[in-house]
């Protein structure tokens, strides 16, 4: 097989040759230049499939969401870069950012978080539907069972005003149902939500207030959710959103697709690495407090033990929100004036790989996941609820990626193809002829 550029950039076409047949595959490019091959005709033409086993040189759409160069540590959000969004702005602002496509005006900011708290309650019959989860669930899919579960309740069709109406109202539950998954595996009274706090305030205010008492809401460890629910909300065709797209595309309900992203979210080489990171560190804390030592283990092929919280599919430079995040970390830590053990470790962790010739190489970088444990941690987080705050971040990226692709007009079922590499034809064994 013979790849050509036809020409240089300009000619937007490049050829292919295989077993005889040709076929000049047009080029895409994206804003920031990036360049994609159609390869719709390739098959077609040549009978060739493309493998890429992992999705990791696949562009699956076109998307006008959020820009990521992994080389240079970039992230933007419809153009903002990240480090701006998360000094000046809001994380329901970034909601609207990245639904609406720019930054709210005053009024529809104030409509847009009107319109939500309106809908922060659950049915009153979810209660019934916690209480039949075991005590000792994980939160994560105590969360994807209900957001799962709202489709149950609400089954209109998809016309544009009921997705409007889905859409607030997947916001306007998740830190209700997040609270509610904590507090069933603790065994305390949920607490609905107060609709004069701001959002992410009233999460604080149902995740640890109990009707006993008062609960004051630390106005800075509010501001530190907020901000790492910015810096989580969006990070284009990653695993999660990628499942969210895909399960969308076969036109299940908004809930439905969620619901499964969510899951995705859950494993511990996506969402689920940040309570990695923190049992990581417990661990080493527990131990001798050795970083070395760990980093040995996680060079070691023989040792299955990973250095959490480092490496990216895309970054192949510091990721530029924990960037964010290892700044906030020291400042959380230092107000809340808790010992910063963990973050010595993760520190130190830090220091040796990035000198170490195996990460280096590599290009293994910090990733989001190895800060936001330590400040999650600080703040009083339960370990478990970790990857839940995640997800309550990620929430808008999802619901924009899903919106995106129902409105594409090249929008089709997505559904890749495989090297079958299984028994040829053969004939049927009769039961007694087996063996
Ligand atoms: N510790 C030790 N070695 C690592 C690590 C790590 N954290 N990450 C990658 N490597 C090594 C791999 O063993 C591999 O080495 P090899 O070339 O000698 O075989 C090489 O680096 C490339 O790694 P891959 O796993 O092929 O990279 P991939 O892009 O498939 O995986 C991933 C990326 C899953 C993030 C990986 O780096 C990892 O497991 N990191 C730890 C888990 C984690 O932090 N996940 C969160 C990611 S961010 C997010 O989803 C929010």
């Amino acid at each position: 097989m013979a790849t050509q550029a036809m020409s240089e950039k300009l000619q937007q076409e490049v050829e292919i040759h295989f077993e005889g047949k040709s076929v000049k595959l047009p080029v895409h490019r994206g804003s920031e230049d990036e360049a994609g091959m159609d390869l719709a005709k390739l098959r077609s033409s040549t009978g060739l499939i493309t493998f890429d086993p992992g999705y990791g040189n696949t562009g699956a759409c076109k998307s006008a969401i959020t820009y990521i160069d992994g080389d240079q540590g970039i992230l933007r959000y419809r153009g903002y870069p990240i480090e701006e969004l998360a000094e000046k702005s809001t994380f329901l602002e970034v909601a609207w950012l990245l639904l609406q496509g720019e930054l709210p005006t005053k009024a529809e900011l104030a409509s847009f978080s009107a319109e939500i708290k309106q809908h922060t309650m659950l049915h009153e019959d979810f209660k019934r539907f916690f209480s039949a989860l075991p005590k000792d669930a994980h939160p994560m899919p105590v969360c994807a069972a209900t957001v799962g579960a709202l489709a149950t309740y609400y089954q209109d069709p998809e016309s544009e005003r009921q997705i409007h109406s889905s859409v607030i109202r997947l916001l306007a539950k998740m830190p209700t149902i997040a609270a509610c998954s904590y507090k069933h595996c603790i065994g305390q009274p949920f607490m609905y939500p107060r609709n004069e706090l701001d959002y992410t305030s009233n999460f604080v205010q149902m995740m640890f207030a109990t009707p006993c008492e008062d609960y004051p809401i630390d106005p800075a460890a509010a501001r530190a959710i907020d901000l790492l629910m910015i810096l989580h909300a969006d990070h284009e065709q990653n695993c999660s959103t990628s499942t969210v797209r895909l399960v969308g595309s076969s036109q299940a309900p908004l809930f439905a697709s969620i619901s499964a992203g969510i899951s995705a979210l859950w494993g511990s080489l996506h969402g689920g690495a940040n309570q990695k990171v923190i049992e990581m560190l417990e661990h080493i804390a527990r131990e001798d407090g050795s970083a070395d030592k760990y980093v040995a283990r996680a060079k070691d092929k023989n040792d299955t033990a990973r250095l959490m919280g480092f490496g990216h599919r895309i970054y192949k430079s510091y990721d530029p929100r924990a960037a964010v995040l290892k700044k906030t970390c020291a400042e959380v830590i230092g107000r809340l004036g808790k010992s910063s053990k963990l973050l010595e470790i993760a520190m130190r962790l830090e220091e040796i790989a990035l000198k170490d010739e195996y990460f280096v190489s590599r290009k293994l970088y910090p990733n989001v996941d190895f800060y936001s444990g330590v400040i999650f941690n600080a703040l009083g987080i339960p370990t478990n609820m970790f990857t839940v705050l995640f997800t309550m971040g990620r929430l808008p990226g999802w619901i924009a990626h899903w919106l995106e692709m129902r409105r594409d007009p090249d929008f089709r079922i997505g559904r890749p193809r495989q090297i079958y590499t299984g028994a040829t034809k053969r004939p049927y064994v009769a039961i007694e002829r087996r063996g």
